[in-house]
Parts: C-alpha cells; sequence; structure tokens
C-alpha cells in the first residue's frame, strides 16, 4: 500500500495551494493530491469576477472584514474573517510572483473593480477569466515541485481508525479498481455541491463529495441550510455571468424597462449583497415583471471596447448559448444556485473535528462567509485557507510516526462496489440525480416555506431507497462514469439531506436562507451556527455559537 505524508483529495485551487504551502514549509514531506478530474479542469477554473484584497491607498483589511461580516448577516465567525482579510493582501502578492496575470490599472498597479456588497472597488481581477488565470499558475508551481498526483481518482471513503482519520479508498478510474492510500493527515479540498441543485453555476463534478466523505466519517457539517444563489445566470444553461459585469456599470431591467433594485436597494443597486439581488430579481418574476422567466442585465452603455477588454467570456458565453450579443441586446438572466457557504466544520486552520483531517475552500466551513458569501471572497478563501490547512497539515504529519493499516474499510468498499455493479435497477443514476436537482430547486431555492421543505424531505428520503438500486450500464472496470456517477449521487443525497435539515429548522430567514414564513432575522434564537451529524435516521442537528469580535451584529 502506497503511504503519504499527505493526501490532498481535490486539485483546484485550495488543494493545489496547500500542496504548495506544505512544500514550502516542510519540503521533505511527501505530499500527493488525488482529484477525480485533470486539475486544470478542476471547477476553480470557471471562476470569473475576481478576488478581493484590501489593496487601495484608502481601504484596509478591517473595512473588508467589516463588509464581509455585515454581508454574511453577522453568522461568519469573526476571528476567521479578520485572519482572511488581514491575510488577503500578502496572498495576492504571493500569487503575482507565481505569474498570475492580474489585469491592471493605468498606473500599472493591479487592477480593482466594485463588487456586490463591498465598500470599496477591492475585487482583483484577471478580465473575467481570473479562476483560469490562478488556476494555471498554481498548476505550474505544483509541476515545478514535483508533486505527485493521482490524477482520475474517485474517494469512496476515508480510512478512520482509533479515531484518526489515516488515509483513504479510492477507485482508479482509469484502469479500474479500489486501493488503500494511507496519509499522516488527509486535507478535503473538493470544491462545492451545487449540483444538488438542476439550476446551477457548478460543472457536473461539483457533487460535494469530500463534504460527504466527511459526514460519513462522523465529522459534522456546518450551516450546510445557507446556499447562495448568484443573481445573473445565463438562461436555460445556468452558466454564471459574473457579478463583474454589474461592478462594470450593467444594469438589471424588468419587462418594463425599469431598474427594479431601486425599489429593493436605492444605495446599492445592482451592487447589493447576492442575496438581496436574488430575492428581487425572484420578486420580480413572481410578480409578473420578468421576461421569459428571467430579467435582463444590459451592458450596452459601456461599449463594445470596454466589453471586450474587461468582459470577454461572458460575452463570448452569451453569444454560444444565449444567441445574445451583450453589445447589442441585454442578456437573459435569473438566480441560479452558486456556492455552498456551509461545509467540513474546520477552524482557522483547516483542522476538523476528526483528527488527522482537514478541509480548505468550498468544501469547508471555517466559517468566513455566514449566511451570505460576498462576491470575490470565495476565491480568497481558497488561497488562504488552502495555504493555513497545508502549513498546519505539514506540522501534524512531520510529527507522526508511520503506523500499519487494517485493510478493513477497503474490504467494506469493495462490497459496496460489488453491490452497486450487481444492481438489478430498473432505475440509472442521472434519472434520480434529475428528480433530486428539480426538488431542490423548486423547494429549496431563494424562497422556502415549511410546507415546500417538508414535500422535498420526503421526496428525497424516497430518492435515497430508490438510489441503493441504481442499475449500471457498464459493469466494467476502465473508465466507469456510470459507477463513478452512481457514487456522487450518494453524495449528493447525503448533502440534501443535511440542507433540508438545517433549512428546515431554522425558523428565521438570514441571508440566503430565506423563508416567506419566517421573513425576519431572529438574532436572539437564531445567530449560531448549525452542525449536522449523521446518523442513520438521517442528520442529527447540534448548535454552536457565533464568534463575535469587533462588529456587534445589528
Ligand atoms: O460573479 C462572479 O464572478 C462570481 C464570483 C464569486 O462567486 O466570487
Amino acid at each position: 500500500m502506497k503511504v503519504h505524508d499527505i493526501l490532498i483529495v481535490g486539485a483546484g485551487l485550495a488543494g493545489m495551494r496547500a500542496a504548495i504551502a506544505a512544500h514550502s514549509h516542510l519540503a521533505h514531506l511527501d505530499i500527493a493530491l488525488l482529484s477525480k478530474v485533470h486539475p486544470v479542469r478542476s471547477h476553480s477554473v470557471a471562476a470569473q469576477g475576481g478576488i478581493n484584497a484590501a489593496l487601495g491607498e484608502n481601504d484596509s483589511w478591517e473595512a473588508h472584514a467589516f463588509d464581509t461580516t455585515k454581508g454574511g448577516l453577522y453568522l461568519g465567525d469573526q476571528d476567521a474573517i479578520e485572519a482572511m482579510c488581514r491575510e488577503a493582501s500578502g496572498d495576492i502578492l504571493d500569487l503575482e510572483r507565481m505569474g498570475v496575470i492580474f489585469s491592471r490599472d493605468e498606473k500599472g498597479r493591479i487592477a480593482q473593480r466594485p463588487f456586490g456588497g463591498a465598500g470599496f472597488p477591492r475585487t482583483c481581477y484577471a478580465a473575467d477569466r481570473t479562476g483560469h488565470a490562478i488556476l494555471h499558475a498554481m498548476y505550474e508551481q505544483l509541476l515545478k515541485r514535483r508533486i505527485f498526483v493521482y490524477e482520475e481518482w474517485y474517494v469512496t471513503s476515508l480510512i478512520v481508525e482509533e479515531g484518526v482519520c489515516r488515509g483513504v479508498v479510492a477507485w482508479d478510474l482509469l484502469h479500474g479498481g479500489l486501493h488503500a492510500i494511507g496519509a499522516k493527515a488527509v486535507i478535503l479540498a473538493t470544491g462545492g455541491s451545487g449540483r444538488v441543485f438542476l439550476t446551477s453555476t457548478n460543472a457536473v463534478i461539483n457533487t460535494g463529495d469530500g463534504m460527504a466523505l466527511a459526514y460519513q466519517a462522523g465529522a459534522p457539517l456546518e450551516d450546510m441550510e445557507f446556499v447562495q444563489f448568484h443573481p445573473t445566470t445565463l438562461k436555460d444553461t445556468g452558466i454564471l455571468i459574473t457579478e463583474g459585469a454589474r461592478g462594470e456599470g450593467g444594469y438589471l431591467l424588468n419587462t418594463l424597462g425599469e431598474r427594479f433594485m431601486k425599489t429593493y436597494a436605492p444605495e446599492q443597486m445592482e451592487l447589493a449583497t447576492r442575496s438581496t439581488v436574488s430575492l428581487a430579481i425572484g420578486q420580480e418574476i413572481l410578480e409578473g415583471r420578468g421576461v421569459d422567466g428571467c430579467v435582463l442585465l444590459d451592458l450596452r452603455h459601456l461599449g463594445r471596447a470596454r466589453i471586450l477588454e474587461r468582459l470577454p467570456q461572458i460575452r463570448e458565453l452569451s453569444v454560444e448559448f444565449a444567441g445574445v450579443d451583450p453589445i447589442e441586446s441585454p442578456i437573459p438572466v435569473r438566480p441560479g444556485a452558486h456556492y455552498q457557504m456551509g461545509g467540513v466544520r474546520t477552524n482557522q486552520w483547516g483542522e476538523t473535528e476528526l483528527p488527522g483531517l482537514y478541509a480548505a475552500g468550498e468544501c469547508a466551513c471555517v466559517s468566513v462567509h455566514g449566511a451570505n458569501r460576498l462576491g470575490g471572497n470565495s476565491l480568497l478563501e481558497t488561497i488562504v485557507f488552502g495555504r493555513r490547512a497545508g502549513r498546519r497539515a505539514a506540522e501534524y504529519a512531520a510529527a507522526k510516526v508511520p503506523r500499519a493499516l487494517s485493510d478493513a474499510t477497503l474490504r467494506t468498499e469493495e462490497t459496496r462496489i460489488r453491490t452497486l455493479m450487481g444492481n438489478k435497477g430498473p432505475e440509472r443514476a442521472w434519472q434520480i440525480r434529475e428528480e433530486l436537482g428539480k426538488i431542490m430547486s423548486l423547494n429549496l431555492g431563494i424562497f422556502r416555506t415549511q410546507k415546500s421543505m417538508t414535500e422535498a424531505g420526503e421526496k428525497v428520503r424516497e430518492l435515497k431507497a430508490r438510489a441503493s438500486h441504481v442499475w449500471l450500464h457498464d459493469r466494467g472496470k476502465i473508465f466507469n462514469t456510470d459507477l463513478i456517477q452512481a457514487l456522487e449521487l450518494q453524495a449528493l443525497l447525503e448533502i440534501a439531506e443535511t440542507i433540508l435539515a438545517g433549512a428546515l429548522a431554522r425558523e428565521e430567514s438570514r441571508g440566503a436562507h430565506y423563508r416567506s414564513d419566517f421573513p425576519r432575522r431572529d438574532d436572539a434564537n437564531w445567530l449560531k451556527h448549525t452542525l449536522a451529524y449523521r446518523t442513520t435516521e438521517g442528520a442529527s442537528l447540534k448548535y454552536a455559537p457565533v464568534t463575535i469580535t469587533r462588529f456587534q451584529p445589528k
């Protein structure tokens, strides 16, 4: 059996940043990454608008921390928010030294654009392909350090012995077969779970695998009811149309041609926080002022040159996928699931409640986003907390002596795969996944009620039972994507269960969690984190206090 000092699951920005940090800190360690896709196909590549840091002369990390806390409706832990905002500018400079090609202002400095909920233009960007620019620079750093990557491997289970995480069991997609891989420390950096919903900006690979692995191993998932709906995703496909478009001056219009944000956020207008803009769009559509289930994002007044320089990708996406050229016509957009604010509960150093297990990036909940993430803070989170988790895991692994592993988890997983392969069906995994997505989008979208969620809960329980019998067309070993889809489905259903449990219990509205039957924020009873633990009966909830340092809830 192969044994590493550190094994990182997921090779997007958080995972690669963790690997580079661990290597820079203790270069003698044996560090490996494992990913179900090639690293540069990780979903971080799709991040468009930018990454926040208080670089401006009149800006400060304290102002960034305040905006983040307020934008998150005071549910974020302020010690973690302070760490992120304080360290942001150093991290941006490190990225620049690694070779990230940030856009520049007229003085040659890293350019920054306004983003929603921010009191200052502090979002650094590379046109509208920021994730692409950072991910590729990071991958070069990985290659330079010769860090080994298990490319196209899928983790089916964590190995936990005597209450400590000691590695993973993973399926090798290319050759087929399960393998146990030992590690003194495992870092989960598997990204989000947006594909629980049908309409999502997320890649089809974003199935919450890492969150489900931790949950199954007994670690709690925190604040899972807080799913961010990005206000502007492209009609039909749900492809992200960056907030940078509004940051550059784009307007939102209803069918009457009105800039309707003046009713909902007269000062911030299109640059109010995401939950406010998404709710406003939802309300316009609900009250019949939408355009074919959407509203319109108008960029025409920005002019051709600016659109081509700052927003080339969204122009291309609009032309290719909606047949609309934003230079000439407004883009039809509507809210779509975008980001999971919750995730595996960690402290500021990525440590989970399970010794030996770390988490960073979207799959983790540190928690810095609270009830509503500010745009541009997610790329920042991957970099700051990926680096921190890598460093802490390196120290942990360096102090550990290697020990032999039993093959018990491997045997259990072999039985699981054999059972899946032998299922008689008749249903297929994709059918259940589609049903799940529809139910979650319909019943747990931007508006939620006890009735809609109770109905969804019953349906998800039924889907869970059906999912264990799905039929695989492909019973072979080599590149069996049918098998991976069946495993992903099981993760998606676990995640849906935690979202539902947290959302049904939380009888208030806060940020992305809007309950039409409890429309007010209720700090007296609900200024607290939800923790979901897995039991055989489903998610069992506990609550934990929010850390408040300098900003009292208002
Ligand atoms: O709109 C965007 O470009 C998305 C940014 C983010 O989610 O941070």
